[in-house]
């Protein structure tokens, strides 16, 4: 790919462009913020442990929109963070009016972009791009299941001593605390995890999944979580940059999967070099369909606030 930009230079941000660069992902990787002088600063940070860490990705920073110019992948990290007791819906209000600058300027200097958004709340942020950009439906993705489900797969590997590398967790639905944990489908090298682990314990491991970004940032205090997002993202730029048709959890936007129109939220897609390739609509039990509709319900009431 020539040319990714992520907008957004703050840790979310940097951590993501770290991996980016360091994978070789791109030929050349902008870092646009408005604040002028951070995104150049952390731009010539990251590209001076190129020689130490070997890869050719020309890292640059940018505070004009301008910058974002011809770019195949634009990744919008931009946006308040919620603090500690807040909700990710407490934030819509401010971050939409971010969003839609950002979106305007992707219209406008890279129209043939695929948008990769991360801010919150990301299910309803990720519809309103597309809305607003008027964009084909696959070149507009969230990203939220591939972070959910890999803290999902640590909690399972740290209670249950397995390797994190045979773990394939999936979590879908919206990012929040309506997301859905989809257990039937969570396996450590393809067997079930409810053959390996007790009942009780599996509903403690789905607790903590959606409580996992609180729980970083009760800890943290004054940052939310940066590095396994950073580490989400770029397993799915790493996904549409090699055309790998891998199946992913992904903020999409439905017209009539799972029942579900005019909205957006984390459901099981193939990623390759044209976005979202199709979605996987999964036949769902009574208890996940319960889950899935909750979801859906407060994503919904997000959306309807907007309009
Ligand atoms: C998280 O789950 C901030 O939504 C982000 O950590």
């Amino acid at each position: 790919m020539k040319k990714i930009t992520i907008v957004g230079a703050g840790r979310v941000g940097e951590a993501t462009a770290q991996l980016i660069a360091q994978e070789d992902l791109c030929k050349e990787l902008m870092l646009m913020d408005i604040r002028e002088g951070v995104p150049q600063g952390v731009a010539l940070d990251i590209q001076e442990t190129a020689p130490l860490l070997g890869f050719d990705t020309k890292v640059n920073g940018c505070h004009q929109a301008n910058g974002i110019a011809d770019s195949n992948l634009v990744i919008i990290t931009a946006g308040l963070p919620r603090k500690d007791g807040m909700s990710r819906s407490d934030v819509l209000e401010v971050n939409i009016n971010i969003i839609d600058d950002i979106v305007q300027s992707i219209v406008k200097y890279a129209p043939d972009a695929i948008v990769l958004l991360v801010s919150n709340p990301i299910d309803t942020l990720t519809y309103e791009a597309f809305k607003r950009s008027g964009f084909d439906r696959h070149r507009i993705i969230g990203q939220a299941g591939v972070l959910d489900s890999t803290r999902m797969a640590s909690f399972i590997a740290m209670e249950s001593g397995l390797s994190a590398k045979d773990i394939d967790a999936m979590v879908l639905g919206g990012h929040g605390d309506t997301m859905v944990p989809m257990i039937r489908f969570t396996t450590i090298s393809g067997i079930g995890i409810e053959y390996l682990l007790d009942a009780e314990l599996i509903e403690d491991i789905v607790e903590r999944t959606r409580n996992g970004g609180a729980e970083i940032l009760s800890l943290r205090k004054n940052s939310s979580a940066y590095d396994a997002p950073a580490a989400a993202i770029t397993a799915m730029v790493d996904a549409i940059v090699h055309g790998r048709k891998r199946i992913m959890p992904a903020v999409a936007i439905l017209q009539g999967e799972y029942g579900l129109h005019d909205m957006a939220m984390g459901v099981p897609c193939v990623l390759g070099d044209k976005g979202v390739e199709s979605i996987i609509e999964l036949p769902l039990n009574e208890i996940e369909q319960k889950m899935f509709d909750e979801s859906a319900t407060a994503i919904r009431q997000d959306i309807d606030s907007l309009a």
